[in-house]
């Protein structure tokens, strides 16, 4: 059994493929975390639940009788504000009576196979119940009556659980919900670093890895997106853990706005590390009777290094995250025409694009912004989702079949959430928007976001997408939001609900998400803030591919597809050959290779050769497509350990074929670099395709290939598929 209780020691056990989690119920009912890592066979660990010596200062509880135990300095799994342990707490709720005290205790548990859903929000599933064990675990508030569910799912086929809570408020009055982390860990130690993922606008998803020192430390975004700047990502990993060595945490948060990674190393050095709803940008009113569920955080643990913590996010994601028709089959090989035309395009311009890609193989005319209201720059009509007929040469459905005729397929680009102020809706509906009524309202490319947590607008919207989605035949849509949120509040919700506003609006958005893809399960969602100001796991349950960032320029792509690859798997990455200048076009197909594929650029102004190419790209696209988007991902050379080449492969799961992708970022004549491949069986010979040289995966994984003899000039980049003989 994955999940265990012992009610004679009254102790939880949690084990994953690889990993333990350990909790008991201690005296007086507190619910105490004794241990999450490696998988150990035993569970004698009680006293683990002290850390050193009595602290003076600490606060007692009178009734525990244990005088070594002191809230203050024990791991606690689920802190409450201001009772007895005073580090950062995992939840706080502002009673009746105006103090926000809060104190949970254990009730009872049930255990059960499958995994629940949570109500209106993404959350890893189960096609069999078979495949999960969920723990839930019921913990009461006793002065205000309040209680809290904590749900904890073990998916045993991998190292990985889930985590989440909900408030039920059995008490007759309303609370305040001021803080609540769906997931506190409280580990035994303060020697660790931390890896997150920074960045910026064409910049997504950097590693950030730093030692955690005796203070508060961690990431956030209060943008109302997941951000650009921070991903809902977090690792707590030894001093020593490398890529293939060593334990690592990963915390990834299933959700798209606001959120926080934190932690926080106690005085006696323990460090506890939450995640979830940021509290400094989220508040939620709790009528009596009403319950609020918290989104969850998955947890993948790794004694292998990084390399094994990506590749169980990846075979968890793909197995239990992604939804729908394009989770299995090939996604279609598209062309966009942003970069090329941005919104100055016509009909017939878009019609000779599609003209020139159907002959060089590619499956689908994507028409991006600028298709509708009166939009020719980004100032004007977000909201109005009309057709602009003068542009397209008629009306859309006509301008659809055109390119069906030509044998491709039609994807279009929305931006839902927002409104332009240049708008016939916002002149119309001047409080549709997130705003706090009479102060000046920040704006963001000319645009604000529309309030999605309000009924009537999100209504509205979807009825105007409907009723394009339903009379044309796309095939495609790409879900865009292109500012952050400021000023966050809703001319639709009382004073004492106004700090629900963000997750009210993210929680709109994923509804209308919902609708989409059940009302057209065959349209393929893929999803865009600005490039990757939404790649999160959240966005992932519904659009199995996001645009991974605006920046197609090759090399620095490599960064951004490195760090995104540290939780997110190829198939979700969108990635696309541009007219950038940076490197060829070899080089760009190559990377452009480790994700969903496609091209964003005037097909028509392909030289001779570069069509060439991009026929031989598309074959390529074709060939590898399991290899990349099935197989597992071995990083061996990352961009920030080093300026001079990056190195990446695939590799099946049966261990018979593997592509290897080397590109030079900058020539260094000094040393002859021989590569050393991961991932390979070593008792399997494997021929290198194009050469017909075969080598044993031992030698490749422990000799390497000596690399001087492929081309190795700046921007320069080859790939070696190898097949087991
Ligand atoms: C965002 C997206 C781009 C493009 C533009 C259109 O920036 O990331 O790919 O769709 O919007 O305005």
């Amino acid at each position: 059994m994955p999940i265990s209780f012992d009610s004679e020691k009254k102790i939880f056990k949690l084990d994953t493929s690889d990993s333990s989690y350990v909790m008991e119920v201690y005296e007086e009912n507190y619910l105490v975390h004794l241990y999450y890592g490696a998988k150990i066979p035993d569970y004698n660990l009680a006293s683990f639940k002290y850390k050193g010596d009595y602290a003076s200062f600490s606060p007692m509880n009178i009734n525990v009788e244990d005088d070594n135990f002191t809230p203050d300095i024990s791991p606690l799994e689920f802190p409450a504000e201001g009772t007895g342990d005073l580090r950062e707490s995992a939840v706080a709720i502002k009673n009746a009576d105006g103090n926000n005290s809060t104190d949970f205790r254990y009730v009872s548990h049930r255990i059960y196979e499958g995994k629940p859903g949570i109500t209106g929000m993404p959350a890893l599933w189960v096609k069999d119940d078979s495949e999960a064990t969920t723990l839930e675990i019921l913990m009461s508030d006793d002065y205000t009556g309040v209680k809290a569910v904590l749900i904890y799912t073990v998916f045993e086929n991998y190292s990985a659980m889930t985590r989440s809570v909900k408030i039920i408020n059995e008490s007759d009055k309303a609370v305040e919900i001021e803080r609540l982390f769906s997931c506190c860990v409280d580990f035994q130690c303060c020697d660790y670093d931390m890896i997150t993922l920074y960045g910026r606008w064409f910049k997504e998803r950097s590693l950030n890895r730093f030692p955690i020192s005796r203070a508060r430390q961690g990431v956030q975004s209060k943008r109302g997106q997941s951000s650009h700047h921070h991903n809902p990502f977090g690792a707590i990993v030894d001093r020593d853990t490398n890529e293939d060595y060593g334990n690592a945490y990963g915390f990834n948060f299933v959700y798209s706005s606001n959120f926080m990674f934190n932690a926080d190393v106690d005085t006696h050095g323990g460090t506890r590390v939450l995640m979830g709803l940021n509290p400094e940008a989220f508040g939620w009113h709790l009528e009596a009777g009403e319950t609020f569920e918290a989104p969850e955080v998955v947890m993948v643990y790794s004694g292998k290094g990084l390399g094994e913590m990506s590749r169980t996010f990846h075979k968890l994601y793909s197995n239990h995250l992604i939804r729908g028709k394009w989770a299995d089959i090939k996604r279609p090989l598209l062309i966009n025409n942003w970069e090329a035309t941005g919104m100055d395009f016509t009909g017939d311009k878009l019609v000779s694009f599609a003209e020139r890609a159907k002959e060089l193989g590619i499956d689908m005319l994507v028409m991006d912004d600028g298709w509708f209201g009166h939009r020719d720059d980004d100032t004007s009509s977000l909201g109005d989702w009309d057709v602009n007929e003068e542009k397209l040469g008629g009306p859309l459905k006509d301008f659809v079949a055109k390119i069906n005729a030509l044998g491709l397929k039609f994807g279009i680009w929305y931006e839902p959430e927002m409104i332009s102020r240049d708008s016939n809706l916002y002149r119309e509906h001047p409080d549709w928007c997130i705003h706090v009524p009479g102060r000046e309202k920040s704006v963001g490319r000319h645009q604000y976001i529309i309030d999605f947590g309000r009924k009537e607008v999100r209504d509205y919207i979807y009825s105007k997408m409907y009723t394009v989605l339903s009379e044309c035949n796309i095939d495609y849509v790409k879900w865009d939001f292109n500012r952050c949120m400021t000023e966050p509040g809703s001319a639709g919700l009382p004073p004492e609900r106004q700090k629900e506003a963000a997750h009210r609006a993210i929680l709109g958005a994923y509804e209308i998400m919902d609708r989409l893809t059940k009302d057209f399960p065959h349209i393929l969602l893929e999803n865009c803030s600005g490039g990757g100001g939404r790649f999160d796991p959240g966005m992932l349950y519904y659009s199995p591919q996001i645009w991974t960032s605006d920046c197609t320029d090759p090399i620095e792509r490599l960064s951004i597809q490195f760090g995104t690859s540290i939780c997110y798997p190829a198939s979700t990455m969108g990635a696309h050959v541009s007219a950038s200048k940076r490197a060829g076009f070899k080089t760009k197909g190559d990377i452009a290779l480790w994700g969903t594929f496609g091209y964003e650029l005037d097909p028509n102004k392909f030289t001779q050769e570069d069509a060439e190419l991009v026929k031989e790209q598309v074959k390529e696209y074709h060939k590898y497509y399991d290899i990349i988007h099935k197989g597992d991902l071995y990083r061996l050379i990352t961009p920030d350990t080093n300026d001079y080449r990056c190195a990446w492969m695939f590799v099946t799961e049966n261990k018979n074929e593997a592509l290897l992708t080397s590109v030079t970022i900058k020539i260094n004549r000094d040393r002859s670099y021989y590569l050393k491949l991961k991932g390979l069986d070593p008792e399997k010979y494997y021929v290198d395709d194009e050469s017909g040289e075969v080598y044993s995966g031992a030698l490749l994984m422990n000799a390497g290939l000596n690399l001087s003899d492929y081309p190795s000039y700046d921007g320069d980049s080859f790939k070696i598929y190898f097949r087991a003989l």
